[in-house]
């Protein structure tokens, strides 16, 4: 854990997104070339709408930004509903005027080893790295037992993981695996946000931050970052009690 720990902060559910955004969309006015990794899923979802919508309001642009996709399913044919591309592509690319230089994992190559080994370089120098939790303590598609020095890699997931991709996100078949940046990158980033919303995380979310910091739960290896920032609705934060 980095010496002051992490800053956690606690946000009404109604305000949860628009906070974050206002913070996305003020890192954005201080570097505009702002080299970011985002997630997708349920979470990040009407954060997304909300830094769109501060965007048309001509609050922070994503014109000269790169944005770098945390990981994407492998099995999943182009254009499923559920392929990590196509959610931030929906969610947030295709609501900009002028979108930032967007890198996808290249999960459909003929090389995909080669094709890892290059999104690992774009995910090299992040300025931000954005992730959400799994219930299961993942980080990306960085499962239980992954190592802190662990690179952008192919990876075997939980069949949590795997249920959730038919059931929470609509995918057309059940993916074969997946590709994550590792969290070599995501602690080598300047700074890294955990974002975390609802009842349901509040148990992992206090292992995360106040269990032993173990690659059981990945997400407590990023207390390792000098730099973590978590936002939490009070619903997850609710079994914290270091706060
Ligand atoms: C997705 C990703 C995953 C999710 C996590 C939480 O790109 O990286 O690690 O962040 O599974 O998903 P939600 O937000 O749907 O609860």
């Amino acid at each position: 854990m980095s010496a002051n720990g992490p800053r956690v902060l606690v946000v009404p559910q109604v305000g949860w997104a628009a906070a974050v955004a206002a913070e996305l969309a003020a890192r954005l006015v201080e570097r505009p070339s702002l080299r970011v990794c985002l997630p997708t899923g349920g979470t990040p979802t009407p954060v997304y709408a909300a830094l769109a919508k501060a965007v048309r309001a001509g609050r922070c642009s994503l014109a000269a930004a790169t944005v770098v996709l945390l990981d994407e399913w492998v099995g999943l044919a182009p254009g499923d509903p559920a392929r990590c591309d196509v959610r931030l592509q929906g969610e947030l690319l295709d609501h900009l005027e002028t979108p930032p230089a967007f890198v996808r994992i290249g999960v459909d190559a003929a090389d995909l080893a080669a094709a890892v080994a290059r999104h690992d370089a774009a995910a090299a120098g992040l300025d931000l790295a954005v992730v959400g939790l799994g219930m299961n303590g993942h980080i990306g598609f960085n499962e239980p037992g992954s190592s802190p020095s662990g690179a952008t890699r192919v990876v075997a997931l939980q069949p949590v993981t795997i249920t959730a991709a038919t059931a929470q996100y609509g995918a057309r078949s059940a993916p074969s695996g997946g590709v994550t940046v590792g969290f070599a990158r995501l602690l080598a980033a300047q700074e890294v946000w955990l974002l975390v919303t609802g009842e349901r995380k509040a148990a992992v979310l206090r292992q995360a931050l106040e269990g032993p910091e173990d690659a059981a739960c990945p997400a407590s290896l990023l207390r390792r970052h000098p730099r973590l920032t978590v936002f939490a609705d009070e619903a997850a934060a609710a079994q914290l009690r270091g706060i």
